[in-house]
């Protein structure tokens, strides 16, 4: 099958298309023809070892994905195809399925095929989407759900989401709504209008305008692009506030800390926690309208690393899917 590899840490470079062996389902596991897949920020981390993110968080990078070089030689997370095979003991897919999910950091998504554990995070497509727009469904929100889900959102309670327009932050918009919370969004110029018509009930146009100096206070802010901190948003949060980061391993302290009953604080789960169940849930969602992931642009597998490259700008809105065409172009 062909399957975009890399065998070293490094620049979107190191990528490149190649014949490699179809993976063969063990007893638990669904085989996936991939028809779409993303590239998203985790790929990005992973492939280039986190070195913006400094020596720990690099260190912590290939403690997980390999020391020396990646032990998986795959990207790719999210994926949605048709399942092609399945294990001996697996109850819950048939040949010919329409399939979507994550492979959280097993990775493999970039390929014609991949294996996925039948009780990991896939799940049967929801009705009326087609593979572009499954395939993004879940790594954005589901991480926006798992960050979402500790803070009590519901009718009467505010929340500002700040870097609205990116992965995450477009899902965030979208369940925030979903819960009755009244939604501030903050994000740049040419993202407003999307960002509001998402159900934002106003935007602020970060270029702009600073909302940590307009005396406007919040029950919950969360920081969807990873550019804020919880020392910045401090005042603009109501007492009692939450402060909800997605990335950064001075919140994952900041999270650990003891904190007084009432005080503002950081909440982050540690360790990550996205059950299958947020897969359905997410599924549920598409299907009542409730939640659709924002695609700014589609590419085809063979242009992974020009893919790639836009994803580093740090400028796309919501997510850039890669379509896989069985059988036609080959190796170049
Ligand atoms: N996606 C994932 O699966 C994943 C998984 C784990 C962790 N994370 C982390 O979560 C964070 C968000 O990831 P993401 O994939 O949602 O990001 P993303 O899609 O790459 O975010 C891109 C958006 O961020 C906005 N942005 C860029 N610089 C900004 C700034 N200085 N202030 C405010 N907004 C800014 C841009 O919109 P404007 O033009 O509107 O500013 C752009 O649309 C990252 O730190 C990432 O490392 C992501």
């Amino acid at each position: 099958m062909r399957a975009v590899v890399y065998d070293k840490y490094g620049p979107p470079e190191v990528l490149r298309l190649e014949d490699v062996a179809q993976p063969v389902p063990r007893e638990s596991e669904v085989l996936v023809k991939v028809h779409a897949t993303t590239v998203n920020r985790s790929d990005v981390h992973i492939r280039e070892a986190n070195r913006g993110g400094g020596p720990a968080a690099m260190l912590l990078s290939r403690m997980v994905s390999g020391l020396g070089r990646p032990r998986q030689p795959i990207l790719g997370r999210e994926f949605a195809g048709e399942v092609e095979a399945i294990g001996a003991a697996v109850t819950e897919f048939a040949v010919g399925d329409r399939v979507f999910g994550t492979n959280g950091l097993r990775f493999g998504a970039h390929a014609e095929f991949m294996c996925v554990r039948a009780t990991a995070r896939i799940a049967h497509m929801p009705a009326g989407v087609s593979f572009n727009e499954a395939a993004p469904i879940c790594d954005g929100a589901l991480n926006a759900l798992m960050c979402l889900k500790v803070a009590d959102l519901r009718k009467g309670r505010t929340i500002l989401i700040y870097g609205a327009s990116g992965a995450i932050g477009t899902a965030g918009v979208q369940l925030a709504r979903h819960f009755g919370a009244d939604i501030t969004a903050v994000c740049g110029t040419k993202n407003l209008e999307l960002v509001r018509s998402l159900g934002a009930d106003r935007v602020i146009d970060y270029t702009q305008e600073d909302f940590t100096r307009n005396g406007q206070t919040y029950d919950v802010i969360f920081d969807a692009v990873g550019k804020h901190s919880f020392k910045r948003c401090r005042d603009s949060l109501a007492p009692g506030g939450r402060y909800l980061p997605t990335d950064g391993a001075v919140n994952i302290v900041l999270a650990l800390l003891p904190s007084r009953k009432g005080a503002k604080r950081v909440v982050f789960q540690i360790p990550p926690r996205i059950p299958k169940q947020d897969v359905l849930f997410l599924k549920e969602l598409v299907e009542t309208g409730a939640y659709r992931p924002v695609i700014d642009r589609c590419y085809p597998l063979e242009a992974v690393i020009e893919a790639t490259r836009y994803v580093e700008t740090q400028q796309k809105t919501g997510n850039v899917v890669l379509t896989l065409n069985h059988g036609q172009a080959r190796v170049r």
